[in-house]
């Protein structure tokens, strides 16, 4: 926890380093928005500010695609489950990761472009992507904002690939909703830290069911105040639970192979 001594004068401009991550300790992910937009002036700022994220050789293997037509947005939203946060959002972004920019830079210099299809070309652009959305996140909560990141976006990515004519080489990530909270809840309850903090090496199994125990108790507390979860409320029966969604997703190996990965 934030400790207010550590924010003193030695630190120079304490305040500052204080309103950062406080922003970081209110997140909580917002799925109900009111009407007012978000305009392109304000969605500039955001991602202008995303892109400082630090990315890999200065790579930016990265594309962020803002959806708003109605009928595209439409298709999309139906595309990741039809969430009506999807909707209701002043703005929509996809985010890509995105290797095709590169791969004009190898043409330019008539250079062997296949590291582009490379495990790790994906992973890094995945990593860059990644990083690009958290910055924006941060700085759209940092103003009010609410955001809800949507993985359903890998419900169907051939399609999402062909709505949003997305060429070889790259994928889309996630999508992110945008908009000004009309409902929020309270922040979710995180793993206890030790149970991601491990010093030296790996922790034992031993250690890290007790600590899956504590966060339990905790999550059950929390999921019963929001009526979530009856049948098992703990959150490692809730991820137990979660396996199927990601067993569902077989399409996106055969996807990232059409998009000139190689995995
Ligand atoms: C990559 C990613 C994809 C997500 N996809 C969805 C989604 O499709 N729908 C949704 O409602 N929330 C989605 N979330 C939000 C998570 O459910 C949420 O971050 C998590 O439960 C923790 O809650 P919090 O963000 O409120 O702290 C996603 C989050 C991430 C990071």
């Amino acid at each position: 926890m934030i400790d207010e001594g550590m924010f003193d004068a030695s630190m120079g401009d304490g305040a500052r380093h204080r309103a950062t991550i406080d922003v970081m300790h209110g997140h909580v992910s917002v799925r109900k928005f009111t009407d007012e937009p978000v305009g392109d002036e304000l969605l500039e700022t955001l991602l202008e500010a995303g892109t400082r994220a630090s990315t890999s050789s200065n790579m930016q293997s990265y594309t962020i695609i803002s959806i708003s037509e109605a009928e595209l947005k439409s298709k999309v939203a139906k595309l990741c489950a039809d969430q009506a946060q999807i909707h209701e959002a002043g703005a929509f972004l996809a985010f890509c990761a995105d290797l095709h920019r590169l791969s004009l830079c190898t043409e330019r210099f008539e250079v062997d472009s296949s590291a582009l299809g490379l495990e790790e070309a994906l992973m890094l652009a995945v990593v860059d992507t990644a990083l690009v959305m958290q910055n924006v996140a941060v700085a759209a909560e940092s103003i009010g904002l609410g955001v809800c990141m949507i993985g359903a976006m890998r419900n169907h990515p051939a399609e999402i690939c062909e709505a949003l004519g997305l060429p070889k080489h790259v994928v889309a990530v996630a999508g992110m909703c945008i908009g000004w909270p009309a409902e929020q809840n309270e922040p979710k309850p995180r793993l206890p830290l030790d149970a991601i903090w491990h010093r030296e090496g790996y922790r034992s199994d031993v250690e890290l069911q007790e600590l899956i125990d504590a966060y339990d108790a905790i999550m059950s507390v929390y999921h019963e105040s929001q009526g979530r979860h009856p049948r098992d409320p703990r959150w490692s029966a809730v991820m137990s639970r979660r396996m199927d969604g990601i067993s569902a997703r077989t399409e996106l190996g055969d996807v990232l192979r059409t998009q000139g990965f190689r995995v």
